[in-house]
């Protein structure tokens, strides 16, 4: 693996050192780059020689800027380990600032980046540090905790950089994680190539006269995470959506509809010979059952209004019904009992797999950019962590993957 070491200005630096031999020791390639603060703990010298390579410390060096500019050395990288990193370059980090050449190429750069803060305990504690780190850590910088213990200012508490063969340990496990996702992803990409899926997503209204209607709050995001990742996957995606605000790539077949009859209709037309259908939609399990031509006016409403409701079709039960059926997953959005109902639907409705997600108040279901949900077949359960739902469409669709689609409805 091709390591670059930012050594920032910390009295740990000198355990980068030990670090770097390290690296080294284990047929790894490292090329150091030392900031100005690093370069007063430390001299580059030392770097260089374990290295074997010539530390780098300026971004306006025209000599080491024509042999290879930061851009290259942020693409020669593999991984980008910073021990220590200071508060400083954790704060720089964080602004997206390139006054260096350690922070000009990790911003750009779109490899792993690892960093071991290393700081006097109340500056690593203050709140401007620990917003910083919260905020890189979302960004994907991996951050190792630091240390408790006696530090060199004399003081006591958190801040020590963790030992050279704890970052070196984290740094091959990180490196092992990542060949194994990568491979997980070709894998569950050769399993969808060319696959068919139809998805419906979003919800359906129901209208009681020209200007009212019966409506859900499902805004389509699950729905169209699934689809877009399915699509990205190498699926041949079909996407039937309800009113939604959200677009969707001109790779993906789209239909858009209004009504659960409209959505029925669509499902009935496109369904066949597909090889998985994946029921995100909320669909209104009633419509009304004579729908106005006119607006009714409240006026003539002196007691209250009441609406006769007739029952829609249940489309993911009618899909799981027929007989060259894809593989059926349903979806349910439940308030409490959120496994036993779904668990209850998935058997009722002669489903393959449900996906069970709490709907309601503070919980994430609707609306919401994130989901925390469960993927239950006839032989068990499998709980996400909360995530994105554009996270979780890669993660459901992997899932769904490893089911293997015998086409046979699994709950009878
Ligand atoms: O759209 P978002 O804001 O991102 O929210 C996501 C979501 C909460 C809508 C989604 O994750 C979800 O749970 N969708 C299913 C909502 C729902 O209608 O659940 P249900 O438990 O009422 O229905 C169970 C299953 O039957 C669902 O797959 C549903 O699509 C299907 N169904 C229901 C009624 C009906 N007439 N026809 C159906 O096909």
């Amino acid at each position: 693996m091709k390591i670059l070491l930012g050594i920032t200005g910390g009295i740990a630096a000198y355990k980068s050192l030990e670090l770097t031999r390290l690296f080294v020791k284990t047929g790894h390639q490292v090329q150091v780059v030392m900031t100005s603060g690093a370069k007063a703990f430390i001299q580059p010298l030392s770097f260089q020689a374990l290295s074997g390579n010539p530390v780098r410390d300026s971004l306006f060096d025209c000599h080491q800027e024509a042999g290879m500019g930061h851009i290259e050395l942020a693409r020669w990288a593999d991984q980008i380990v910073i021990a220590p990193a200071s508060a400083e370059t954790l704060a720089k980090l964080r602004m997206g600032r390139a006054d260096d050449l350690l922070t000009t190429l990790c911003l750009a750069t779109e490899k792993p980046i690892m960093v071991a803060p290393a700081m006097n305990r109340l500056m690593w504690s203050n709140k401007a540090t620990q917003e910083n780190v919260q905020i890189l850590k979302q960004r994907g910088f991996e951050v190792l905790d630091p240390e408790e213990g006696k530090q060199a200012c004399g003081e006591v508490g958190a801040g020590r950089m963790p030992e050279p063969q704890a970052i070196f340990e984290h740094t091959m496990n990180a490196q092992q994680q990542r060949q194994h996702l990568e491979q997980r992803l070709l894998d569950v990409r050769a399993f969808w190539q060319n696959r068919s899926i139809l998805i419906t997503a979003g919800p359906t209204i129901e209208d009681i006269d020209p200007v009212r209607f019966i409506g859900n709050r499902s805004s389509g995001k699950m729905g169209f995470a699934l689809a877009e990742a399915a699509q990205k996957l190498g699926a041949n995606v079909t996407l039937i959506a309800g009113p939604v605000q959200i677009s969707s790539p001109p790779t993906i077949k789209r239909i858009d509809v209004r009504s659960a009859d409209q959505m029925f209709h669509a499902v009935q037309q496109h369904y066949a010979g597909k090889d998985v259908f994946i029921s995100a939609a909320a669909v209104a399990d009633f419509k009304v059952a004579q729908k106005s031509v006119k607006k009714i006016k409240k006026q003539a409403q002196e007691e209250g209004l009441l609406l006769s409701l007739v029952k829609n079709v249940d489309i993911v039960a009618w899909v799981a019904e027929q007989e060259n059926k894809p593989f059926v997953v349903g979806f349910a959005a439940e308030t409490d009992h959120v496994l036993e109902y779904a668990k209850e639907k998935l058997k009722r409705k002669k489903l393959d797999a449900i996906i069970a997600n709490e709907v309601g108040e503070g919980a994430k279901g609707f609306e919401s950019n994130r989901n925390c949900v469960t993927l239950i077949t006839k032989d068990g359960l499998q709980a996400f962590e909360e995530a994105s739902k554009k996270q979780l469409g890669f993660q459901l669709l992997d899932a769904i993957s490893s089911l293997g689609f015998n086409k046979t409805s699994v709950c009878n």
